[in-house]
């Protein structure tokens, strides 16, 4: 069974457009269903509560068919792999304004791959392809919340202020 979610505004984050785009692609089949969680998985990093309802609300599939088969792969992930996630837009504005030297720059400084998270599991560096802030560009999401106009430093700093935090200190 899945828990009560949590209410969250699935038209705040763009990241759920492009969720939608998967499914209509593939026609709101339940066919889609793989492909659909593969795209959650590459734009959040993992597959939880809110993301099944999203997709079960579009997709003529059971939430419990849904789940069956995000545990049934070990590919799929339903928790965050990180305490914290950054999720760093390789999309085309944010390539041309500079977001692909701060990537680099932050791969480099943290011995990170995209799609890995710190040795002591405190922040995960993701990408995604556009979060529909291509006037904000170079852009990312740190925890959900879209920032505009990035830079190195500002990435380092959000990420040092994670990498420092107690491991039982609250986040906000
Ligand atoms: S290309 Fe980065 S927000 Fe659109």
């Amino acid at each position: 069974m899945l828990e009560a979610a949590t209410t969250i505004d699935y038209a705040a984050d763009m990241r759920w457009k492009q969720v939608e785009a998967t499914m209509r692609r593939n026609g709101y089949q339940p066919d889609a269903l793989i492909e659909t969680l593969h795209t959650v998985q590459e734009l959040f990093g993992y597959i939880d509560e809110n993301a099944l309802r999203f997709i079960t609300s579009k997709l003529p599939i059971s939430p419990s068919k849904a789940l069956g088969v995000v545990t049934f792969y070990h590919y799929f992930q339903m928790k965050p792999a990180g305490k914290h996630t950054i999720s760093m837009c390789t999309g085309t504005a944010c390539h041309i304004k500079g977001g692909e030297a701060i990537l680099e720059e932050i791969c480099e400084r943290y011995n990170l791959h995209p799609g890995e998270t710190t040795p002591d599991g405190k922040v995960s560096l993701l990408t995604v392809r556009c979060i529909g802030a291509c006037g904000l560009a170079p852009a990312a999401v740190f925890d959900g919340e879209v920032v505009g106009n990035l830079s190195v430093e500002k990435v380092r700093e959000q990420f040092d202020k994670w990498m420092a935090e107690e491991d039982d200190e609250e986040t906000e």
